[in-house]
Order: C-alpha cells, then sequence, then structure tokens
C-alpha cells in the first residue's frame, strides 16, 4: 500500500519494516490508520529516536485495542500496564529468551505488543520475529491439510519458557497469579483483520495435540518449531535506546536474544488484548 503518512521501509526479506516520519507521542487518526496498516502488512514495526513518556507509550498501544495483561508480573507501580523486561548485570537467564508467541496459554492471548528500549547492553540483546503466515505457506499441501483439523494445548508450565520468567516471579510477581495457565488453540489460526492462515505453535508453550499424548505429538510438533523459525522467515534487530517495536502476536513469533552476560537490559513492554483464537 502507499503511505502519505510515514514512511514504510522493509527490515528485512520476511518480517519487520523500519517506520519513519512519526512522533509516537503525537499521533493523528489518519497516521495511526497507517501504521496499523503497516502492521499487517510486515508483523513487526520498528521506530527510532522515540521520547515517550510511559503515559505516552500506554496510549500508542491503546490506539489498537485495550490493554491487556500478563499474568505472573505486577506492572510499574505508576504504571501497572507496563510490565519491566529486564535482565540484570548478574542474572544468567533473559525473559524472552526462547521462541514464543506472547501468553499463548491464555484464552484470549494477546494481539500485539508495544516494547520501548530504555536501558541496553553495550552490545548484544537483539530480537528476532519470525513471519507466521510465511511458515504456513511454505508447509506442504498434505501437512497443511493435517494441521488444519487439529489444535493445540498450551501451557505456561513448560520448562524452557517457564525458567525465563522465574527471577521477575521473584521480584514483583503477582500475587493472585495461578500457579499455571493452560489453553487449547486451532494449530493454524486465522487472522481476524487479514484473513491470512499463520501457524500458531511454538516452542515455548505448546505441549500437545489435543487428544494426542506429548510423544505422540512430538513428531510433528517438533518439525514445526524448527520450521516456524527457519532463517528465511526471520528478522533479527539491533536495538538502539529510544528504540519502540510493535508487533502482531497472532502472526509473529519472536525470541529474545542472550548474549550480554554482565550488563543490564531494561525494556517496557505494554500488551495489547486480543481475541480467542480461531
Ligand atoms: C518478550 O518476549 O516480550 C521480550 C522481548 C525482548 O526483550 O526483546
Amino acid at each position: 500500500m502507499a503511505y502519505s503518512k510515514i514512511e514504510v521501509t522493509p527490515y528485512g526479506g520476511a518480517v519487520g519494516a523500519e517506520v519513519g516520519g512519526v512522533d509516537l507521542g503525537e499521533l493523528d487518526n489518519e497516521t495511526f490508520a497507517e501504521i496499523e496498516q503497516a502492521l499487517y502488512e510486515n508483523l513487526v514495526l520498528f521506530f527510532h529516536d522515540q521520547d515517550i513518556t510511559e503515559d505516552e507509550q500506554v496510549a500508542f498501544a491503546a490506539r489498537f485495542g485495550p490493554i491487556g495483561y500478563y499474568p505472573f508480573v505486577e506492572g510499574l507501580r505508576d504504571h501497572p500496564e507496563i510490565v519491566p523486561v529486564l535482565k540484570e548485570a548478574g542474572e544468567s537467564l533473559n525473559f524472552g529468551g526462547v521462541w514464543h508467541s506472547d501468553t499463548a496459554y491464555l484464552e484470549k492471548p494477546p494481539m500485539g505488543s508495544v516494547l520501548y528500549a530504555k536501558e541496553l547492553p553495550p552490545v548484544g540483546g537483539d530480537t528476532l520475529w519470525s513471519n507466521m503466515y510465511l511458515a504456513y505457506e511454505r508447509l506442504s499441501g498434505g501437512m497443511k491439510d493435517v494441521l488444519d483439523g487439529l489444535k493445540a494445548v498450551n501451557s505456561s508450565r513448560k520448562g524452557p519458557a517457564a525458567i525465563t520468567r522465574e527471577a521477575r516471579i521473584e521480584d514483583h510477581g503477582k500475587e493472585d497469579a495461578a500457579d499455571y495457565y493452560e489453553a487449547v488453540h486451532p494449530a493454524i489460526r486465522i487472522h481476524p483483520a487479514t484473513g491470512k492462515k499463520a501457524i500458531y505453535v511454538n516452542i515455548g508453550h505448546t505441549a500437545n495435540f489435543e487428544g494426542m499424548t506429548e510423544e505422540e505429538s512430538a513428531p510433528i510438533l517438533n518439525y514445526l518449531f524448527e520450521h516456524a523459525i527457519r532463517p528465511e522467515f526471520t528478522c533479527r534487530f539491533k536495538w538502539e535506546v529510544g528504540d519502540v517495536a510493535v508487533w502482531d502476536n497472532r502472526c509473529a513469533q519472536h525470541y529474545a536474544m542472550n548474549d550480554y552476560h554482565g550488563h543490564r537490559r531494561l525494556m517496557h513492554r505494554v500488551t495489547i488484548e486480543g481475541e480467542a483464537p480461531a
């Protein structure tokens, strides 16, 4: 699509675009409409040099829909909608350091998130995204037929993702959080705005297909976990302080690189409420 209010430059061949000409603290409706369209086309958008307040970050996220919630960790005291995504210099694990689609274990996982870089290591700490439309398109017809009828069980208990949130739960865990969350969603979901099909299983949260054991599900799930993140479906974003990323959680997975040991990294994340995947 042609844009008149924003400049959209593809960031990679498969997913992601940089958006210029925008101050996220001062958006009019027409500019926002173009941003939303660019998000549908590119799945993740990057905005550089943003100097926005907490209120402005929340207001930007709220333009996409009601603010969502993260069940395990408290938000900032003055802005509970903002969850700090933090790795302290002395910690070894990072939050989000496994490929995932955010909180797929909820009945209504978020439609997306807005992530704002506040403090970064001198080098490293990139984030990768992968395009789940493209991953679906590249499956064989036979595999598509098999998956189209399957539902998958997503659980917050899966080990590799669960351990990445432990330190933050220790610091600022929500007292009313359940021990774990589980939700069954279609293995292939249809995006409510674009009508396109996307793979909706991820190694962070998907445990098994409904009606099958983990052992029975594993051969196909493990294939999909690998397939979904093939390098040609991904982009890797190198952050600068002041950068903002917004992604569509319904058709993209992401991964926070953990390669900056001994340094602190702090991001502010706001999630946007989604619908039950269909
Ligand atoms: C997340 O999974 O939301 C965190 C991404 C990041 O810190 O880069």
